[in-house]
């Protein structure tokens, strides 16, 4: 519509007594990916309904899998905490490992922060009682943020950090908190694009594990890999 046209319009509208305003942008919308997603966590929360402990995120971007992950914790009558970390400001350099024709760069992902994804999980309809209760989210590379990680035994560690280095730094920081019985998810390992996209992430995560990377099993719906932890 031109200018004038609208300007015509507006002051029209404002001589018989209404205001034009702008519709409402659309509020979130719950596509395929979201939806097996979703299911995807469920599946793994039933997996370690009886393993006490909390519920950690490595990797946080713009909260998709956290707004997930926490109506799981409020669903589940808020017995757990739920951890978030990332930098809030995107990737840190990558190392040679993360080579691929995705070209990943340092400070791809920035364009989060806190504020935004705390928006973001009361955008999606959680409350703010809830957030402020049971969600924290922690900003800082992980090499210093998750040595100070101040939570429980870990039920459920959800990894979707993309690089080399930060696979390895999460998994040596955090597998140790993880509860006998809980649950490592990968968003990238085998099986699927994220994997050819971040070849780092499968290099570190089968260096860490070694021979006990047969534990690790395949979800059938979304190829996506995770693994129980079997002993202490
Ligand atoms: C793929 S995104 C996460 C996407 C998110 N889980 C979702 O569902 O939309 C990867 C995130 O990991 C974070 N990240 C990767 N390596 C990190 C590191 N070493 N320290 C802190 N954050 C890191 C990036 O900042 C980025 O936000």
């Amino acid at each position: 519509m031109s200018p004038r046209l609208t300007s015509a319009i507006t002051r029209t509208a404002k001589a018989l007594g209404f205001e034009i305003r702008r519709a409402p942008a659309p509020g979130p919308r719950l596509t395929y990916t979201h939806a097996s997603r979703l299911l995807y966590f469920k599946r793994l929360f039933d997996l370690v309904s009886d393993v006490e402990g909390d519920v950690v995120e490595c990797g946080v971007g713009r909260g998709n899998s956290l707004a997930l992950l926490a109506f799981l914790v409020k669903e589940e009558a808020h017995k757990r905490h739920l951890w978030a970390f990332d930098s809030f400001e995107g990737f840190p350099e990558p190392s040679s490992e993360d080579a691929s024709v995705r070209h990943p760069k340092k400070g791809q992902w920035g364009r989060t922060g806190v504020r935004l994804v705390e928006q973001i999980l009361l955008d999606s309809g959680l409350d703010l009682a809830f957030v402020r209760s049971h969600v924290t989210l922690v900003k800082g590379f992980f090499e210093d943020s998750l040595p100070k990680y101040a939570g429980g035994p870990i039920a459920l560690l959800h990894l979707d950090v993309d690089l080399y280095d930060s696979y390895r730094t999460a998994l040596t920081r955090l597998y140790p908190h993880v509860a006998v019985g809980g649950v490592v998810l990968f968003d990238e390992y085998m099986g699927t694009v994220e994997h050819l996209h971040f070849p780092g992430a499968q290099k570190a995560i089968a260096e860490y594990f070694g021979s006990r990377l047969s534990q690790i099993r395949q979800d059938r719906q979304t190829g996506k890999y995770y693994l129980i932890k079997r002993e202490a």
